[in-house]
């Protein structure tokens, strides 16, 4: 059985491949539309498909429309029509719209698709869609679930539990109680874009969280049953944040000066944050019953709070997939529609985060040449890269499956050397133009990375740069770049088998420095990360990329 997933609803549009139960392909529109997280979250946009994800999922699995056995889209408007509150919306029509745009979904897959789909279509419950996309790829047998992200239809975070091919939702909390969107507006607030909260995290490593703690307590409110959000400080329907205005003052401007209040703020909102999240695990570890925890929802790309879930010690094993903000419902709707149909899970294949296209050397060299430019072939490129790295250059590395999710994984990466105090800095000025006081992580040999960092018992998840894990003591100041103002990194750990080539480049400079990892940041420039050898290219041209790897395949700044 072919089932295709979308998701469209809000953003971070994306499409993915189940062929038989095993997840063939998964891609984020963003990386071909060029537009970051593919489009915004309105109200009149759920029927805005990812075509060109889509088009390559069938490609890449060479299967036509009428393959196609199931459509699994990862929102399901009757649902919304069941659970929607008319207090929700400041005027009634705009929920009309939603769902009227809803309605044009099934057409609009027709018309992609080329033929009817009909009954074949289904839509899935937009957390069930998230808890999918972390359970079945888990491999564990059973697991307690936890889902939190913005808005589903009506929840915002979820208490599931699932238990072979079956998941059963145990308790939801409802909109407008939204931690995913109080990060939304605290990041709004401190003038950075809604889809920052990343930096919001970044920053809190800066932060007082005891200057604003009360406050914070005041906004999330935690509480035997779980927690709720404080309405009237959220502007809660108007959308405007009146209760960050009263604590911080009017919002930031983007190009105002950051100040220790915003840091005290910041830290504060992420130890509310992880005392809410710990309030619903000890209310899920009670009502499962289980030793296994899969997290999923965007806030799941909180690292600084997977971490302490994972302290936290309730759980043996922890899951969290690569993608675990909305484009990972795609993936996870194919699979809940797969075991829905099937009756029964499919065997674990093992999860991975290489599910994008992949381009062989003939399209690689052809790419170059369309460029005006020449390729250069090296014997040992994971050498070469290496060394290129250890003499201070930045070294774009592309090859094999671009990962799906938002963390490059060494095959849509910049690699560069942490062991400087100053490639941060030069890395902002020459590619990345971020803000200074945002991380950058290292990708670690797996078998040597607890020499380096407390990373606790290895998980799969450790893999996809889920976790803040503490340096150790002496090894820090031997790793400055990568190292954040608390002293943790946002590990990848690197396994042979999970990625040879880039295992391998990392192994080269180990055996060069003495120090098993690299600096890895996503290969583009304020814009989605590149997907195509064309798009690396550009990239490299239009910054200061010292040298380019595609496969063996690699230009320098000089050529
Ligand atoms: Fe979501």
């Amino acid at each position: 059985m072919n089932v295709l997933g979308i998701n469209s609803v809000f953003h971070e549009s994306s499409a993915a491949l189940v062929v038989d139960g095993k997840v063939v392909a998964a891609c984020e529109e963003e990386r071909f539309n060029r537009v970051k997280h593919a489009k915004q979250s309105r109200i009149d946009n759920p029927h805005e498909l990812p075509e060109q994800a889509i088009r390559f999922c069938l490609d890449d699995a060479a299967l036509k429309a009428s393959d196609i056995d199931r459509v699994a889209y990862s929102f399901d408007p009757q649902l919304r029509r069941a659970q929607y509150r008319p207090e929700w919306w400041p005027d009634g029509r705009m929920e009309a719209q939603f769902l009227g745009c809803l309605d044009e979904v099934g057409g609009a897959i027709d018309k992609i698709l080329g033929r009817k789909s009909g009954r074949a279509l289904k839509f899935v419950p937009h957390h069930l869609a998230h808890a999918a996309s972390a359970f079945y790829p888990s491999g564990f047998d059973a697991a307690a679930i936890l889902i939190i992200d913005g808005i589903g239809e009506a929840a915002c975070s979820t208490l599931a539990r699932g238990e072979g091919a079956r998941i059963e939702i145990i308790e939801t909390f409802s909109y407008p109680h939204s931690l995913g969107f109080v990060w939304e507006n605290a990041s709004i607030h401190l003038g950075f874009s809604p889809y920052d909260a990343a930096k919001v995290m970044g920053l809190a490593a800066y932060g007082d969280p005891d200057v604003y703690r009360r406050q914070l307590a005041s906004i999330i409110q935690l509480s035997e049953d779980g927690y709720q959000v404080d309405l009237a400080a959220l502007g809660f329907p108007s959308y405007e944040p009146k209760g960050f205005e009263l604590l911080l003052g009017p919002k930031r401007k983007p190009e105002e000066e950051i100040l220790p209040q915003h840091m005290h703020f910041a830290a504060a909102l992420q130890d509310a944050t992880n005392a809410a999240v710990l309030a619903l695990l000890r209310r899920l570890e009670r009502a499962a019953g289980l030793k296994r925890l899969c997290v999923a929802g965007g806030v799941a790309l909180n690292c600084v709070t997977n971490e302490l879930i994972r302290r936290n010690g309730a759980f043996a094993d922890i899951f969290i997939p690569s993608a675990p903000h909305d484009a990972g419902t795609a993936l996870g709707a194919a699979l809940a529609v797969h075991c829905a149909e099937a009756g029964q899970r499919p065997p674990p294949s093992g999860a991975t985060p290489y599910l994008g296209p992949q381009f062989d050397e003939r399209e690689v060299v052809a790419a170059v040449k369309a460029a005006g430019l020449t390729p250069r072939r090296s014997k040992n490129a994971a050498r070469d890269a290496a060394d290129m790295v250890a003499d201070g250059n930045i070294v774009g590395w592309f090859q094999g499956r671009m990962e799906f999710g938002p963390r490059a994984l060494g095959n849509r990466s910049l690699i560069a050397d942490p062991r400087r105090p100053d490639t941060r800095a030069i890395l902002n000025g020459r590619v990345k133009h971020r803000e200074d006081f945002r991380p950058f992580a290292p990708s670690v040999l797996a078998e040597r990375a607890d020499e380096w960092f407390e990373i606790g018992p290895h998980l799969a998840s450790h893999e996809y740069m889920l976790f803040a894990c503490p340096a150790k003591a002496g090894r820090r100041e031997r790793i400055p770049a990568v190292i954040h103002q608390d002293g943790t990194a946002r590990v990848q750990l690197v396994q042979r088998t999970a990625n040879p080539r880039f295992h391998e480049l990392i192994s080269c400079f180990y055996q060069r420095t003495g120090v098993p990892l690299v600096l890895n940041t996503s290969f583009n420039d304020s814009e989605p990360i590149v997907c195509t050898p064309a798009h690396a290219i550009a990239t490299f041209r239009s910054t200061g990329i010292d040298a380019l790897f595609m496969g063996n395949i690699y230009l320098t700044s000089e050529t």
